[in-house]
């Protein structure tokens, strides 16, 4: 079997992040638009900064997981995840976790130390993750790492 592969993405990777997207909520063509501009630098979420990646996690030729993150201003922090997704049938591989390794990286390789991310209160899956990672809660909605080098220093499960 082929490993997993991880990239940084593509503007050919758009269409298959919006059907990800668009299965929870909204449609392709929103998040085709919205994911588009936002890597163009053409949409800022409230105070980013132009800086600003996304990587994508392919097995075989479906593109199973994606993140996306940037640089900011927002609640004293240097950087923030916009958004995190994996397929349904593909969740609790660690697909999440090796996303958020490389995103991190990134934020460090920037000097971006403190980084934000908002999830609802509601996401316990969402916060667990977050938190098995070194975030800690910020306010509603919000989590925060104070050093996103706490996301390397997790082992990765073995096997
Ligand atoms: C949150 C999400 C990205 C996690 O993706 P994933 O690839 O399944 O995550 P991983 O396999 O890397 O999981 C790592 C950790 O997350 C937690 N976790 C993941 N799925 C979980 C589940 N179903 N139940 C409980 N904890 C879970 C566990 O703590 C796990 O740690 P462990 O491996 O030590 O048990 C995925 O569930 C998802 O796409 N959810 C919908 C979108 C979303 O909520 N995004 C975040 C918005 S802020």
């Amino acid at each position: 079997m082929k490993p997993l592969l991880y990239r940084e993405a593509r503007e050919s990777d758009i269409p298959a992040m919006a059907r990800i997207r668009a299965a929870e909520w909204e449609t392709e063509e929103y998040w085709q638009r919205r994911i588009n501009a936002y890597l163009r630098g053409e949409l800022h979420p409230r105070d980013a900064l132009r800086p600003r990646i996304s990587y994508v996690c392919y097995d075989q030729d479906s593109l199973v997981g994606f993140i996306a993150g940037h640089l900011t201003r927002r609640h004293s922090c240097q950087g923030e995840v916009e958004w995190i997704n994996v397929v349904p049938a593909c969740r609790g591989n660690g697909i999440a976790s090796e996303l958020l390794r490389r995103l991190a990286a990134w934020f460090i390789e920037q000097k971006a130390t403190r980084v934000c991310v908002d999830v609802e209160s509601s996401n316990s899956i969402a916060r667990r993750f977050y938190a098995g990672h070194g975030a800690e809660d910020l306010k509603p909605h919000w989590m925060v790492w104070d050093d996103i080098k706490l996301v390397l220093e997790k082992p990765r499960p073995s096997g």
